[in-house]
């Protein structure tokens, strides 16, 4: 069976977006990337909230340029082997290959899929892994947490849900960010 995994890259306060909608300040160095990069690397399929695939989508057509870096080449080929799934009540055309699109959020199909799938699944951004982890569906939770305080925004882990984790793992970079990898719900 499939896990459901929810990374994201958050403030130290909890935020993956600040007050001003923006994020520029949780962009991996090289050294965060090529860790990123191998957590991705065996996921088959990526499930996406509308507003986070409308920001990763920009992966379907850069990054492999020979002036790109060897790091950034290596996500943008991650990315597009990757099976997509956009939740989403207003999208009604994808905009990159194997790439479907659900108006619907329903729990026992993600349970289903987590069933049939044999690689690892991962789900972002924020608001639907919310919803997921809500819904018990979550397994492992990575999160790396940036030194930056924004004071505001939109939060990495949803409000009202109780749930205990176990620490996995944890890395810290030279940049400052710390990696925590959870399983979620034991
Ligand atoms: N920290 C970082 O490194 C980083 C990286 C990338 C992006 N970001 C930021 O992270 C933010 C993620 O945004 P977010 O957490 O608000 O959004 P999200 O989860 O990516 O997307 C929310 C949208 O997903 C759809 N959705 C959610 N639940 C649904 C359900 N039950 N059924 C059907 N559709 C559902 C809705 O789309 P519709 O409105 O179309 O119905 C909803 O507006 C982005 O805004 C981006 O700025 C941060």
């Amino acid at each position: 069976m499939a896990k459901l995994i929810y990374s994201a890259i958050a403030s130290l306060d909890g935020y993956v977006e600040d007050a001003q909608g923006t994020f520029d300040w949780a962009a991996p160095d090289t050294e965060v990337h090529a860790f990123v990069n191998d957590l991705e690397r065996p996921i088959g399929t990526y499930l996406f909230g509308r507003r986070m695939y409308e920001t990763m989508v920009f992966w379907e057509t850069a990054g492999t340029g020979d002036d790109q870096s060897a790091v950034i080449r290596d996500f943008a080929k991650i990315w597009r082997a990757a099976e997509k799934i956009v939740y989403s009540r207003t999208l009604q055309t994808r905009a990159s290959a194997r790439t479907r699109i659900e108006h619907d959020f329903d729990p026992g199909a993600i349970n289903r899929l987590k069933e049939s799938s044999e690689r690892d699944i991962t789900i972002g951004g924020a608001a639907l892994a919310g919803e997921a982890i809500a819904a018990g569906l979550v397994d492992e939770c990575h999160l790396f947490l940036t030194p930056i305080v924004v004071g505001g925004g939109k939060r990495a882990l949803p409000d009202n849900v109780r749930v205990q984790l176990e620490l996995l793992a944890e890395r810290s970079f030279r940049s400052g960010v710390v990696h925590l990898h959870y399983a979620v719900g034991v």
